[in-house]
């Protein structure tokens, strides 16, 4: 296994360019499930996640083809409507193929995904669902297996919690269904718009964009997509906070700041400057604590967008352990996802935790110092990677794969912006 070592305590200068959203392109990849033909998706991220997700779907019969940044995924010829275990169990996402296959075949066998480091993750909002669109689900062998005779009859559906791929899975079976769909309480996060307008484009009538009320009007058939990715906002706000940690400033390219009103509002509150154009996003310390940065120490509570989101939780906190004061981070989305914590502590954090909440005192731009640590999900290893950077000395981070599901050339991107990083093996 590989290692990522951290050579700490180097400002952050330069420009940085966003790659496509993870977490968009995985439902836009299954949506291509939805209709034979060859579909084109523009901006896509080569990243761990979006490999497995292309195997799961070489494995129904998909025939891909990368060009640089553009995927090309023929689903002219699928030969199987089950996703196995070995496949979901490395990626939830895995689930939303569920949708889709219903929709063009009316069956489908989908390995439950289980749970991961940061929850449980129950899928019952998308089982729920589905079988208020008239779907047989039967939960057995840590599989579901749905069918439906004939096609599924539009319906209302409320959601306990606006879940995002619980949204995506359902607009994606009810766009073929028959008759009217309402999603009450639905997700609204950015890259569920970039669905809609994916579904749209195929032939698709989808109102309700950006709001938690999304009307589905059921049609007979789709048309093969040619649609660009949105950039990843969590990609951005994670070189965001990486540049004000180390004392820096440097501009986000090729990303959109409406995507991260939270984030960017919280930043300007602890003290940094935040300029935006419709596609960048400039970070810098005010003239006067150029020399010696002091960063304001800001509560977040973790919510669904356009709250703050959950996903750039882990790497404020890092950001927030180099603060003057005493802040409070609360996580309501996901029961366990303070993994990062503890690792943080071994770098000289004071992180104290109480339930779904995190207290950090804050010990200044200088307070962190290296020291061996390990990654245990997605977005914990990447606030380990910002506290790599701010603090003193050498930190070694274990078990980067977890790094390289969401994050494209992570070490050309930081050696790019004057970060001294680099792999070993372990
Ligand atoms: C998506 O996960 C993202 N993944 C997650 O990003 C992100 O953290 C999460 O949304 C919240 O924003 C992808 O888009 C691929 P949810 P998802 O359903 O859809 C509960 C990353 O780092 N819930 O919105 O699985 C659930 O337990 C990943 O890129 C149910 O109870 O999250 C959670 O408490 C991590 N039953 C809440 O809802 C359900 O059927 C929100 O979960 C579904 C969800």
């Amino acid at each position: 296994m590989e290692k990522l070592i951290v050579e700490g305590g180097i400002p952050l200068h330069g420009e940085v360019r966003i790659s496509g959203a993870k977490n968009a392109a995985l439902p836009l990849m299954a949506a291509t499930l939805l209709t034979p033909g060859r579909h084109t998706l523009r901006n896509a991220p080569d990243l761990r996640d979006t490999r497995t997700f292309i195997r799961l779907m070489e494995n129904l019969g998909v025939k891909s083809e990368r060009n640089g940044d553009v995927l090309i995924l023929d689903s002219t010829h699928l030969n199987s409507t089950e996703a196995p275990y070995n496949l979901v169990k490395t990626m939830r996402a895995s689930v939303l193929v569920l949708g889709p296959l219903l929709a063009r075949f009316g069956r489908a066998k989908v390995s439950m995904p289980g749970g991961c480091a940061i929850g449980a993750r129950p899928i019952n909002f998308h089982i729920m669902g589905l079988e208020r669109l008239g779907v047989i689900c039967n939960l057995e062998g840590g599989y579901v297996d749905a069918h439906i005779d004939g096609r599924m009859q539009g319906n209302v559906i409320y959601f306990d919690i606006p879940s995002v791929t619980g949204t995506e899975n359902l607009l994606m079976a009810a766009v073929l269904a028959d008759g009217t769909t309402v999603l009450r309480n639905a997700a609204r996060e950015p890259e569920i718009g970039n669905l809609i307008d994916m579904l749209n484009m195929m032939g698709g009538r989808i109102d309700g964009r950006d709001t938690d009320k999304l009307t589905i009007h059921g049609v007979k058939e789709l048309n093969p997509a040619d649609c660009t990715i949105i950039p990843d906002r969590i990609e951005t706000g994670t070189y965001l906070i990486a540049i004000a940690a180390t004392g820096g400033s440097g501009k986000v390219t090729g990303c959109n700041p409406a995507h991260l009103p939270a984030l960017l509002e919280k930043l300007r509150s602890a003290g940094l400057v935040i300029d935006e154009t419709e596609d960048s996003i400039s970070i810098s310390w005010p003239a006067r604590l150029q020399e010696t940065p002091i960063l304001g120490s800001v509560d977040i509570k973790t919510m669904p967008f356009p709250g703050y989101p959950t996903d750039l939780q882990a790497q404020y906190m890092a950001l927030m352990t180099l603060g003057s004061d005493i802040c409070v981070i609360t996580e309501t989305i996901f029961e366990n996802r303070f993994m990062h914590v503890a690792e943080l502590q071994r770098m000289g954090a004071k992180i104290r935790v109480d339930g779904h909440s995190a207290v950090v005192s804050g010990r200044g731009m200088r307070g962190l110092s290296g020291a061996p640590v390990m990654a245990t999900d997605l977005r914990a290893s990447s606030s380990l990677v910002i506290a790599g950077l701010a603090a003193s000395g050498r930190t070694d981070i274990s078990r980067i794969y977890h790094l390289e599901r969401g994050y494209e050339n992570l070490v050309e991107k930081l050696t790019g912006l004057g970060a001294r990083v680099w792999k070993e093996q372990e």
